[in-house]
């Protein structure tokens, strides 16, 4: 049992969290399914554990630094050490520019990029003694692709990307790799509301609307939380030893084609 390695993975209580979550699991490691809402992190806890892994659910707000702060202590505390990190949690805030208010910067950056680079950089401490670790965050092809709906989040994505290569430079020398999975569009709460807005704004059905994203990815297929699990074993494996500093779409070629 103090073999298995420790996953810790951010807003994982819904969609891709949750599937990293049972990947990882799946995997034989000891998940810590943290979320801002506890009761869907225990449900993805106890999905893991009714699959005969080992997870601990923990209620975590990444906006929180002390927060951040007392679960990676917690955790060195109790295991001695953080094998992954998975940080995962994003918020989407508003479509439209004009609907943007102060609060709304500071609730997406907060989560999407302080949130994120936060508890990277508490994780990564660890991982420096260890000299091992993966790190992994969960950008989106929305920082790198120019458009004009929800331009915060589009700012969030892109300075994680940024962020995660930087801390792929500070972490190399220590045999630590950081790397961001940019998921397609992967029908996930945040996803649905996303496109049941813009369906509502356009006045066609979610169903429609869906069909006219597929039209628009090049390979003309949503992205699966297994497509993105499938990157998430690879980039924890050893195989994956020497990949760092990379972001990698799982999204049929929307990101290429930006
Ligand atoms: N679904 C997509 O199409 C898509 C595409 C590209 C990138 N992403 C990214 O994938 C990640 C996961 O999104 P998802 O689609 O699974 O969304 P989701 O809404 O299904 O899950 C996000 C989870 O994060 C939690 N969360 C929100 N704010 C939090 C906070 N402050 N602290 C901790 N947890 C918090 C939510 O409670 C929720 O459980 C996000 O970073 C998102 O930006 C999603």
């Amino acid at each position: 049992m103090n073999g298995k390695p420790v996953t810790l993975l951010t807003g994982a209580g819904s969609g891709i969290g949750r599937g990293f979550a049972l990947a990882m699991a799946g995997l034989g490691s000891r998940v810590i399914v943290t979320d801002i809402d506890l009761a869907s992190a225990e449900s993805v806890a106890a999905e893991v554990t009714a699959a005969g892994g080992l997870a601990q659910a923990r209620q975590f707000d990444v906006a929180d630094g002390q927060a951040a702060r007392s679960l990676v202590d917690e955790l060195i505390d109790g295991y001695g050490r953080i094998d992954h990190l998975f940080a995962n949690a994003g918020v989407l805030g508003p479509t439209a520019l004009w609907e943007i208010t102060p609060k709304d910067w500071d609730a997406v950056l907060g989560v999407n990029i302080k949130g994120a680079a936060i508890i990277c950089q508490l994780v990564a401490a660890q991982m420096k003694e260890q000299r091992r670790g993966r790190i992994i965050v969960t950008a989106s092809y929305n920082g790198v692709r120019v458009d004009k709906h929800v331009i915060p989040y589009r700012v969030s994505k892109a300075g994680l990307l940024m962020f995660s290569k930087c801390l792929s430079q500070v972490m190399a020398p220590y045999g630590v790799t950081v790397n961001a999975i940019c998921p397609g569009v992967t029908l996930t709460p945040l996803q649905q509301t996303y496109a049941q807005a813009l369906a509502d704004q356009r006045g066609i059905s979610l169903d429609n609307y869906l069909d006219e994203r597929r039209s628009r990815i090049p390979m003309g297929e949503l992205t699966t939380t297994a497509d993105l699990n499938a990157l998430a074993r690879f980039l924890v494996s050893d195989e994956a030893r020497l990949i760092t500093g990379q972001s990698i779409a799982v999204d049929g070629g929307v990101m290429a084609s930006s």
